[in-house]
């Protein structure tokens, strides 16, 4: 489904205490998100990611969006032993508009 970015800003507080997006972001509790977005997984050279993450790396993930989708719904079904401590979002409108909002980041 396309999302609506602009929504998608807004969702995206829910993210701000642990990531940042953007020119000058940086890691924070979770890595800095530019790219995200159809990229491959656990790129952020500089962030220490879980054992799962690194797993999904070696085998070549990528952020499709219906694998981010299906991981912010549920991030800790989505990959057993995450660091990310987030309960996941509700709301299939929620998650596409976030996903687009990232997508305006390269
Ligand atoms: C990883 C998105 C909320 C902490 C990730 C990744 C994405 C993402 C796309 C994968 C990054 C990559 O492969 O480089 C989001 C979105 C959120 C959200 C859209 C809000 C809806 C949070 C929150 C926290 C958090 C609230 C902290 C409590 C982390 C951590 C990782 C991560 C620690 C690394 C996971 C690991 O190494 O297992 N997040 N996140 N995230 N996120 Fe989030």
């Amino acid at each position: 489904a396309e999302g609506d970015p602009e929504a998608g800003e807004k969702v995206f507080r829910k993210c701000k205490a642990c990531h940042m997006v953007g020119e000058d972001a940086k890691n924070r509790v979770g890595p800095a998100l530019n790219g995200v977005v159809g990229g491959p997984v656990a790129s952020v050279e500089d962030f220490r990611y879980s054992d799962v993450f690194q797993e999904m790396a070696a085998e070549g993930a990528v952020w499709t969006e219906d694998e981010l989708a299906a991981f912010l719904a549920s991030p800790r079904k989505y990959a057993k032993g995450t660091k990310m401590a987030f309960a996941g979002l509700r709301k299939d409108e929620e998650i596409a508009n976030v996903i687009a909002y990232l997508a305006t980041f390269e």
